[in-house]
């Protein structure tokens, strides 16, 4: 065993897990377990010792895939640690596979000569936490890593009244941990929480976040995009963020960063302290700015694709395969074939000089099954290349004269409506769009490479119908970068005709 097969043994488990559990329990009970990627993000957002004892507490544990990621992330880092582990766990049906988790942490640390010793408790951490059932145990953590629970605590509630009475007032489970969590962390401990970001503003939490912040200060915040990636398989749709914090150290700055779901590539950027948690505010807002403004206005459009009934699709022409249909010379059969090298600032030129074959001759039926029928297209390149300053690249195929279908390279996705063209105002609309650099920063957000997937189209934002008409009417190519901007800004975000 070593680190990737435990992360890969213990996704396994947790997915096996959550299939056998009784969705209406899994709800009561807050059990939404984190992916194996979510995992990872969350272990890396730890600061490792290189020696000594490390107490690392992880309540409300499920089936381990945290503990899991952070022995990983051990090993591979930092084995000279001795490592010491307590998970919590309250429901018994969890315990088989946590201790099958921890039992293989326990086998991968061996092996990496790595010293750990853990403790599974079976028990209600809040209640372990204060009162006369305290757990002598619960405390001393230089790192308290957790996805905990989420479910209301009325005020009637129990917890909710016993942890008013020993810490602070709590309106949901999941503050109750992170409270109880830092209150038992070491000077200089690390609090890591995956979690609901309705802490972060409101009234009802303003005495939470009183108390978090007068006990740990902010070092990163982690911002997801998207509501239903990360939980996805427990069907969460939640604003979720991840925070890092530390307990007696102060910092100037925090690290931002932001991503789609878990499976994307982060950005990152620093910010001061002071914008992210005013020091005059009394009611301690946690304000997590998006990437930039353009991100979030991005964000606040309320369409896509399909909302505009567009399709988007691969070209399906596959050049190396076809090479007896690709020709220098066009014949009676052919048709356009495009390519990326026929992009020119938003307008698609073809034929260009070049010795490249530029014709698709059609040789059998299932020759013309690869092409769309005759039309104004929206093309979007899928791959940039590291000197393009854009990842999101459009431009507009519209025919001079009808002919009798276009072939698209697979190196392209085409933006249609059921297989055929669209009128030219909507498609200029659409490219002008595309090629605003909101756009391209909101694409960024949730993805880390240069490929541009009709999957990733598919998530994209679009003003409506009628703003894409308006950018549509307003066409000049060549499309100059800081015209489509302002462009945009004016019609899509700004005053006149944003009707978004
Ligand atoms: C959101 S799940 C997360 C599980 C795991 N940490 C993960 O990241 O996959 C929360 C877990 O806390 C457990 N739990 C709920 N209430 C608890 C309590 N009062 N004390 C201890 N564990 C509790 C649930 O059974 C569930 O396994």
């Amino acid at each position: 065993m070593n680190a990737t097969n435990l992360v890969e043994q213990a996704e396994l488990r947790r997915s096996t897990t959550l299939a056998r559990l009784n969705p209406e329990d899994r709800a009561r009970r807050g059990q939404y377990f984190t992916p194996a990627k979510a995992a990872e993000l969350l272990t890396n957002m730890v600061t490792l010792p290189s020696d000594g004892t490390f107490r690392v507490l992880d309540p409300g544990a499920g089936t381990g895939s945290l503990s899991a990621a952070l022995v990983a992330r051990l090993i591979s880092q930092a084995p000279g640690v001795h490592l010491h582990l307590v998970c919590y766990e309250l429901d018994p049906v969890l315990l088989g596979p946590l201790q099958e988790t921890i039992a293989e942490c326990e086998t991968a640390a061996t092996t990496a000569e790595m010293s750990l010793t853990w403790e599974i408790i079976n028990a209600d951490y809040i209640q372990s936490s204060v009162g006369i059932t305290r757990h002598s145990h619960l405390g001393g953590f230089d790192l308290v890593l957790m996805n905990p629970p989420y479910g209301e605590l009325a005020g009637i509630h129990p917890a909710r009244r016993e942890l008013a009475g020993h810490l602070v007032d709590t309106p949901n489970l999941y503050a109750a941990f992170m409270a109880l969590g830092v209150n038992q962390l070491n000077d200089g401990g690390q609090l890591v929480a995956i979690t609901p970001r309705s802490f972060a503003n409101g009234p009802t939490f303003a005495p939470f976040r009183r108390y978090l912040l007068s006990v740990v200060h902010l070092t990163h915040i982690h911002d997801f995009a998207s509501r239903s990636a990360v939980f996805s398989d427990s069907k969460v749709l939640q604003e979720t963020i991840v925070i890092a914090a530390q307990k007696g150290r102060h910092a100037d700055q925090v690290i931002l960063s932001t991503s789609f779901g878990h499976l994307d590539e982060p950005l990152r950027r620093l910010v001061r302290a002071t914008d992210v948690v005013d020091p005059s505010d009394s009611a301690q807002f946690i304000r997590i700015p998006t990437e930039d403004a353009d991100v979030a206005k991005v964000l606040a459009l309320p369409g896509d694709l399909a909302s505009l009934n567009i399709s988007v699709s691969t070209g399906k022409i596959v050049d190396f395969r076809l090479r007896e249909n690709l020709m220098t010379e066009a014949d009676e059969t052919s048709v356009p074939m495009i390519y990326p090298l026929h992009f020119d600032a938003g307008v698609i030129r073809w034929p260009v000089a070049r010795a490249k074959p530029q014709h698709y001759a059609l040789r059998t039926e299932r020759d013309a099954r690869r092409l769309l029928p005759s039309g104004n297209y929206v093309v979007v390149k899928r791959f940039s290349t590291k000197e393009e300053r854009r990842r999101v690249i459009a431009a507009v195929w519209s025919p001079e004269v009808s002919d009798s279908g276009i072939a698209f390279d697979n190196k392209t996705n085409v933006l249609h409506i059921r297989g055929a063209g669209m009128d030219l105002e909507l498609a200029r609309g659409l490219c002008i769009w595309l090629n605003s650099t909101p756009v391209d920063k909101f694409f960024r957000t949730f993805s880390g490479h240069t490929q541009v997937n009709a999957t990733d189209m598919r998530i994209m934002r679009f003003p409506s119908d009628q703003t894409l008409r308006v950018l549509g009417a307003s066409w000049s190519p060549p499309l100059v970068q800081n015209e489509v901007d302002e462009l945009v800004d004016r019609c899509v975000f700004g005053s006149v005709g944003a009707v978004n």
